[in-house]
């Protein structure tokens, strides 16, 4: 999507943050993002020579992670990337890792430090300027750095980190023990911005108007004078990925929704009414028998996604043949990539997104323009480029729709009813003046029935599952903790108005360890 050097690296300055496995890596990007300067995570097994080859690249990030530096099987990087000449900031396991290649003393401590701590700093260095004597930070740590390298000032200590952070000014070379991308750490947003901007020097050209600039000249560039189709989902990534593309190749794009007896309640109206106001060739097509009819007596969760993916395949093809289309324009997004893989430690925990999920033999070509994007940067895109809100602050709903919120085998009455309880959440978490602060609101059918009583008379039902989540980003998620009256309201309306159930609960599973799905 944008200017990119030979080997396809985006031009322009670079922070390179390199994930030893932690928790927090791409927090750490997006904050840099933030600050106006592009990021991006790397595996720290990335060769010198490719880091080397990232063009604009005026500083690296060596991230924390859950090992020990003297355990054989941790992740670590090149040595020789602390003589690159490049401003290096390790934090937390990256932070361990620099005093350990350099020479330092690194200890198991008998009681580590987690959560928030004091800080005190002891000498003045620009990566802490602007912050006082004493700062609120937050550790996640059991090593630490106990003697420095030689050739490095102590910056400064907690009570139970006497190396806390460290510099080699001479060398630009940079630690803490302590996460500063983490917002518990109070001047953390100021150390980062001391690294990013005044430390490596780098340029801001990471605004919105530059990334919605350069996606323009990007697909100017690969895409323009062929003919391209998209799916729509009705989701922020690939309504703000077709009206992208749409604005700069006009009628060359056919954007295809199906309607696929899994969507959302009136899903079909909806992209009707928001995509008839837009300059888009938008099919409809129904295929609610083909998906039914496909998943008939299927219960097992990835077989439900295989089989939808495929069929979602089947459809593209041959819209594709029609229009005799070259390219399938996806809205994949840069959590999608990680999620599906991009970084080592990753396992597949679900048949996710379309990331990998193509056949081999798909006679088009795919181009991803929101690729190297996260989330809330779509989201800040799309509103530029004026889709509405509804659309962009518009809660996730998964590619397999509600197949995989149907526990067991996928009907279409059993799809009506997950979809009217679904409706119903939502409607009572925007009365509620909730809907835009969760990251997703749903309900979810079981396979079971139990015990009821209703209007004097025993009655036999589905149950429903209730599931309010908050999340930032997707990876890690809490079940939201919305007032009993709200939930009270939901579960009333359910039973008195689907009459197919009588019981509803609500589900307080924090993700890990379940999923925010259900399957
Ligand atoms: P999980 O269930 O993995 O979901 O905690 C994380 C977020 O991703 C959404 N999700 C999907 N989105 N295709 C998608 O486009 C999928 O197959 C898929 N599965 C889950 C989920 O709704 C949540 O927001």
């Amino acid at each position: 999507m944008f200017e990119r050097n030979d080997s396809g690296k985006i031009k322009m300055d670079t922070i390179a943050v390199l994930d030893f496995g932690g928790q927090y890596s791409h927090l750490i990007a997006r904050r840099v993002r933030d600050l106006g300067v592009y990021a991006e995570v790397h595996l720290p097994g990335i060769l010198i020579e490719e880091l080397k080859n990232l063009p604009g690249l005026k500083g690296i990030i060596l991230s924390g992670g859950a090992a020990s530096v003297y355990n054989e099987d941790s992740p670590k990087c090149d040595k020789e990337i602390l003589k690159l000449g490049i401003p290096i900031l390790g934090i937390c396991y990256g932070h361990q890792l620099i005093a350990y290649f350099e020479g330092g003393d690194i200890q198991a401590s008998d009681s580590g430090e987690y959560g928030v701590t004091e800080l005190s700093i002891l000498s003045k260095c620009s990566l802490l300027e602007g912050l006082g004597s004493v700062e609120q930070v937050w550790m996640n740590h059991g090593d630490q750095v106990q003697g420095l390298p030689s050739g490095f000032s102590l910056l400064a200590s907690s009570d139970n980190s006497p190396v806390a952070a460290f510099s080699h000014p001479g060398r630009k070379i940079y630690g803490v023990q302590f996460h500063p991308e983490v917002i518990h750490t109070r001047g953390g947003d100021r150390i980062l911005k001391n690294f990013v901007i005044n430390i490596c020097k780098a340029q801001k050209e990471w605004g919105t108007d530059d990334i919605v600039n350069r996606i323009y000249e990007d697909i100017e560039a690969s895409v323009a004078g062929r003919k391209c189709i998209i799916g729509l989902s009705g989701g922020v990534d690939s309504s703000t990925a077709a009206v992208l593309v749409g604005n700069k190749i006009g009628k060359d794009l056919v954007a295809v929704y199906v309607d696929t007896g899994l969507m959302r309640h009136r899903e079909t109206e909806f992209m009707e009414e928001v995509f008839s106001k837009m300059d888009l060739d938008l099919r409809i097509i129904h295929a609610r028998n083909r998906f039914f009819e496909a998943l008939k007596g299927i219960t097992e969760p990835e077989h439900k996604r295989k089989i939808i993916g495929k069929l979602f395949i089947d459809i593209f093809d041959e819209i594709a043949k029609q229009e005799q289309a070259e390219v399938l324009i996806q809205g994949t997004i840069y959590s999608d990539r990680i999620e599906s893989g991009l970084t080592q430690h990753s396992d597949n925990i679900k048949s996710h997104h379309n990331v990998g999920g193509l056949p081999e033999d798909l006679p088009l070509e795919i181009y991803e323009p929101l690729r190297d994007l996260y989330k809330d940067e779509v989201r800040r895109i799309g509103e530029k480029i004026g889709l509405a809100n509804n659309i962009v602050h518009r809660h996730v709903f998964p590619g397999p729709g509600l197949a995989i919120r149907i526990i067991g085998e996928v009907t279409p009455e059993r799809a009506d009813i997950v979809r009217r309880a679904g409706h119903i959440i939502e409607e009572e978490l925007m009365s509620a003046g909730l809907y835009y602060k969760v990251w997703m609101g749903f309900a979810v059918l079981l396979p079971i029935k139990t015990v009821g009583i209703q209007g004097d008379s025993r009655s036999y039902k589905y149950p429903i599952v209730i599931r309010i989540i908050e999340s930032r980003d997707a990876m890690t998620a809490n079940f939201a903790k919305v007032p009993f009256e709200l939930l009270e309201r939901i579960s009333t309306r359910i039973t008195n108005q689907i009459r197919e159930v009588n019981r509803v609960v609500y589900d307080i599973s924090n993700k890990p360890p379940a999923t925010m799905e259900w399957e």
